[in-house]
Order: structure tokens, then sequence, then C-alpha cells
């Protein structure tokens, strides 16, 4: 065969193989066949040598056209190839820009933390400031301070973690009293909210951290009667005007005398459900006024001031705000109950 029917066969058949790859890495492998240095194409400059003189110049002016020719259409095929490329890139990465967002979870304010809140609020509005003290606190000022004689069973219902014999997790905010009126001369206008703990069996009702508001007030000339009347204040702000405050003597080293906070239930009116046992109540803390004890060991002048107090749970007030009916629920994490507030 002549060899320029040869470069004319293979420039078909190398063609066809260009315009026949499929991506960018077949065409690569069409161009090392043909136009490689050891490609079936410019293999054909050997044969040049074969031929008579006078032939050479044509075959070698056919070869060179084939191969430029054959350049040509492949860097036409390699822009094609590359743009199909890119497009199939693309539309793989596609960007729905209608497609909804992905919404962040955004969370709220726990059940408790709320009730406590809006508790705090109600005094700010009767004049009351927000006091603090320390969970890790000392014997002195959880019992020694509030006039627990040494080994008095009311400090059984206080029993607590201890740290160390004299070092102890508080059991009641009534230790925030002691810590401000060390600190500050009478009047004093305070609430202390704040987490306790207790050595208690952990059931619908109890649980061994827990928390409670404080209230003391002490100035010249205070009487049970503005206790009575703060808590009624407090109690109608929180539960609306039916509700009422029933105190009925009870025990505590550092009131004089004391007095247990109830609540007329306002989810039955006082006829009695499930919520106040049927006894129309809801015992919801305890109070009283100051010992003189209690304030003659801070230095304040008893014969000049007088005071009361009052302490009361904040679980209980988020349960009956919510109709919760067991107090774990608050310090489960689980989100099906906290979603719901
Ligand atoms: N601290 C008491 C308790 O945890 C409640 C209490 C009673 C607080 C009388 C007071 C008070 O401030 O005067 O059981």
């Amino acid at each position: 065969m002549e060899l320029t029917e040869t470069i004319e066969q293979i420039q078909q058949e190398a063609r066809a193989a260009v315009l026949g790859a499929a991506d960018l890495g077949a065409l690569e492998e069409v161009r090392v066949k043909y136009l490689g240095r050891n490609g079936t194409l410019r293999q054909q400059y050997k044969q040049l040598g074969t031929l008579a003189q006078e032939d050479r110049p044509l075959a070698g002016q056919a070869l060179n056209k084939a191969i430029s020719t054959l350049e040509r259409l492949m860097e036409g095929r390699k822009s094609a190839l590359a743009e199909q490329a890119e497009q199939q890139k693309l539309q793989a990465e596609a960007l729905d820009v209608t497609l909804p967002g992905r919404v962040p979870a955004i969370g709220h304010q726990h059940p408790l933390l709320a009730t406590m809140e809006e508790m705090i609020e109600i005094f700010l509005g009767l004049g009351f400031m927000v006091a603090e003290g320390p969970e890790v606190e000392d014997y002195h000022h959880s019992f020694e301070a509030l006039n627990y004689p040494e080994y008095h069973p009311a400090m059984d219902e206080q029993d607590t973690f201890y740290v160390s014999d004299q070092v102890l997790l508080r059991s009641q905010t009534s230790t925030v009293q002691i810590r401000v009126m060390e600190q500050q001369e009478p009047p004093v206008r305070i609430i202390a909210p704040g987490r306790c703990y207790r050595r208690d069996t952990v059931d619908a009702t109890h649980c061994h951290t827990f928390y409670q508001l404080e209230g003391l007030l002490v100035d010249k000339g205070i009487t049970f009667a503005d206790l009575k009347g703060t808590l009624e204040i407090f109690a109608r702000q929180v539960f609306g005007d039916r509700c009422h405050v029933r105190f009925r003597p009870d025990f505590f080293p550092f009131t004089e005398p004391s007095a247990e906070i109830a609540l007329s239930c306002t989810l039955c009116d006082g006829s009695g459900c499930r919520v106040c046992s049927g006894t129309g109540y809801l015992e919801v803390g305890g109070s009283g006024q100051v010992d003189p004890n209690v304030l003659a060991g801070v230095g304040y002048d008893t014969e000049k001031y007088t005071g009361y107090a009052f302490g009361v749970g904040i679980e209980r007030f988020a349960m009956l705000r919510h109709g919760i009916d067991d107090i774990r629920l608050f310090y489960s994490g689980d989100m099906r109950f906290l979603e719901q507030f």
C-alpha cells in the first residue's frame, strides 16, 4: 500500500477515535496512541526513508498535514469534553435556592427558672432586692446563726450532704438571711432565690436538689401583719385574686412565732381536688417573725428592730402553675416534657 494511503487510513481511524472519546481520559489515550512519540502516525516518519527520493516531499507533506489536522481536531474535542465535564460537575453540585432553610433549634427558659423569675419580678415590684449566698455553706450559717440548738430535732428535716463536719450543701436559703445581715445594717428588704440540697429520698414531691425563695424584711415596727399582707399580695399576683393565704402555727428555730404558709387551691377553689389532696389548700413554705436571738446574733439592736422572714419552694409554685404532678420531671432533661412550656 502506498504510504499516503496508509497515512490517510490511519488518519480516518484516529479521527473516529477522537470523536468517539467519551471523556478527557479516553481522549488522552487516543492522543498517545496516534500522536505520541511512538504513536502510529508519528511512526510513519520512519517509513519516509523507504520511499524513492522524489516521492518523499509529497508523502512528508501529507504526513505533516495529517498530524496537524488531527491535533486541531483533538484540541476541539478536548475543550468540548472539558466543557461537558464542567457542566456535569455544576449539575451535581446544584444548589436549590428555593429549598426552605434549616431552622436552628432555639431553646427557651426552663419552666422552673421561668417561675422563679416571675416570683422575683413580683417581689422586686414590692421593693425587695435580690441577694445571693453560697450553696456550699458552713455549719454556723446553716444552723448556729439560725438559732438551732446543737442536736435539736428540727435539724433532722434539714439533713444534707456534708463536705466535712463544718462544711455542707445548704438545705435552705435561710442561710442567706444571716449572710446579708452580717454585711449591712437595717433596714433589710431582700429575697434570696436559689438552689438547696437535702438528703431526701427522691419521689414525686421530693428531690435531693431543689429551689427555694427566701424573703427577709427587718426594720423598725415590722409586725406579723406586714408578713401576712405581703404574702397575700404575692399569692394574688401569682394565682389571681381568688387566691388567699392560710397561716397555721408551725415551728422554726429562727422565727417566733412561726407559721406554715398554705395557699387556697385555685384549681378547685378550695372544695378539694387531686392537686390539693382534697384539702383545698397547698402548703408552699414557712414563715414567721424573726427570732430576736437571730437578730442579736448578727449584732442588730433587738429593741429597735423587728422583722419577718419566709421561705417557699419554687418547684411547688411551678407545679401548681402548670399542673405538674411529679417534681422529677423538672430534672429529667426530657425534651418531650420541656418542649411543652
Ligand atoms: N427554711 C425553711 C425550710 O426550708 C422555710 C422557712 C421557714 C423559711 C420560716 C423562713 C422562715 O424564712 O421564716 O423549711
